[in-house]
């Protein structure tokens, strides 16, 4: 007898028809992207894993929420609805409604940060490093050095190195440095968690210099389920309580809600002290709305709220972690390099090894994500030189990354495992003919989040 079979723990209640178009279309539609993913459009795409952000499948509760929502200007009963959860549900008395994470970030970071400032992290994500850079200050990488090695196994390759934190504190005094941020789970360094005892000990050294510590909490719940699986203590605790006890030790949070909560659009800022709440709301009512809305409708409040009490579902989480893990088991079983172990969100293929003759500067990650695009109709993401190569604003020589990385991120119950397959055939495929792929170069960048904007050219 073999394993026992797992099915999703759900069943499905309306269909999206998902539109095919052939290899010379996509051909063409590649090329006038400007060989860019982010410039394709819906109907181009069969498989869509460029993010699991907005993109999830919302269930019935969800869906009802929205009807639900109050749509009051100032002193919506949906906002309370939202209060209520937070509170309940991450155990932070003020929460601060935004449109999106980096709304959230834009409040918290133009609030508290001055020019010159120092923000150690584990690793930032893309769109908060450039939050922090705009308010001409700057993250430091902390992450535990083998989370640079993408091969080697380590539970809790998210983990701030406190060694690291330490040095900096020590180097540029603690005046330098307005708070410290974990990453949760660490997205840049390939959706890796970070140990409970591990957000103890940072929460631990920040307060000896009496620095906050923050989290970016958007897959927090992914980080609960491997505390759950891989940290001694908590295999029979339930998500929700490990969720609450790693809120616990921070004192607040930045939350884009198009991840773990799985909603289309929102996020928001939780804090646990009112003069700060105080000075968060009164930029947000300059680049947002008022504080009982922030960026978002009722009905956005009313499903958010509903959304954070259903984020903790163990089912839901298990189904979720496993269908990434199939994908990225199918496509190790085919001799393809990935970031090991893998990750909550997103299987990380790892450009470099897999197309060793195409030099960084040649952009393998993205070189890939257009083969990959070309070969099936599959849309994933390059992670590397475009995404995350820093400049020196002085001498302006650039320093690259070091990984390149090829993510296939996967929405909340959107795909069935088939569709898994065919993604892992489909790399198969391309590694098969891997010595046609010479790279891409860039015909135009813009100053800041290259990725998502620049022009490319096959080599
Ligand atoms: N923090 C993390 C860890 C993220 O992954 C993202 C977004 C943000 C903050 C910003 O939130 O998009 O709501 O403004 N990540 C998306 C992704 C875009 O594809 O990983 P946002």
């Amino acid at each position: 007898m073999g394993k026992k079979i797992k099915a999703e723990p759900f069943k499905i209640k309306a269909v999206e028809p998902l539109n095919i178009i052939t290899r010379e279309e996509r051909d063409k539609r590649i090329k006038e992207a400007y060989y860019n993913v982010f410039n394709l459009k819906a109907d181009d795409i069969y498989i869509d894993l460029l993010t699991d952000s907005g993109t999830s499948s919302m269930t019935d509760t969800q869906w009802s929420a929205l009807m639900q929502g109050d749509e009051t200007y100032a002193g919506s009963k949906s906002f309370d609805r939202l209060q209520e959860a937070v509170e309940r549900v991450l155990g932070y008395r003020y929460v601060i409604p935004t449109h999106q994470g980096r709304a959230a970030e834009n409040i918290l970071f133009g609030t508290l940060l001055k020019k010159g400032d120092l923000v150690p992290f584990n690793q930032p994500f893309d769109s908060t490093a450039a939050h922090i850079n705009v308010n001409e200050a700057e993250t430091v990488d902390c992450v535990v050095d083998i989370a640079y090695d993408t091969q080697t196994y380590h539970p809790f390759k998210g983990n701030l190195e406190l060694e690291k934190l330490h040095r900096v504190i020590k180097e540029v005094g603690k005046e330098k440095i307005p708070f410290v941020m974990l990453t949760l789970t660490n997205n840049s360094g390939g959706g890796q968690p970070v140990s409970m005892a591990n957000i103890k000990e940072t929460k631990r050294a920040a307060s000896k210099y009496d620095i906050p510590l923050y989290f970016d909490a958007a897959r927090c719940v992914e980080n609960a389920y491997f505390i759950k699986q891989r940290e001694s203590g908590y295999s029979t605790k339930t998500l929700a309580q490990i969720a609450k006890e790693m809120f616990s030790y921070a004192d607040g949070c930045t939350f884009s809600a198009k991840k773990d909560p799985a909603v289309n659009i929102g996020g928001f800022i939780a804090v646990k002290n009112e003069s700060l709440y105080l000075d968060l709301i009164s930029r947000l009512v300059l680049y947002e709305g008022f504080y009982t809305y922030g960026g978002l409708a009722g009905r956005d409040l009313q499903v958010l709220a509903q959304s954070l009490y259903e984020m903790t579902n163990e089912d839901f989480m298990e189904q979720r972690i496993q269908q990434v893990n199939y994908l990225g088991e199918s496509i190790t079983g085919a001799g393809i390099p990935i970031v090991n172990p893998i990750g909550g969100h997103a299987v990380f293929v790892d450009a470099k090894r897999m197309l060793p003759h195409v030099p960084q500067s040649r952009l393998p990650a993205d070189a890939l994500a257009v083969e990959l695009y070309r070969e099936a109709g599959v849309r994933g993401l390059g992670l590397g030189v475009l995404a995350f190569s820093k400049q020196d604003t002085v001498t302006g020589a650039v320093t690259f990354p070091e990984t390149e990385l090829l993510r296939l991120a996967v929405p909340r119950r959107v795909y069935t495992d088939r569709h898994m397959d065919v993604v892992s055939e489909a790399l198969s495929r391309v590694r098969d003919r891997k010595d046609e792929i010479s790279g891409l170069k860039i015909t135009y960048e813009p100053s800041r989040l290259k990725h998502f904007l620049s022009r490319l050219e096959p080599l």
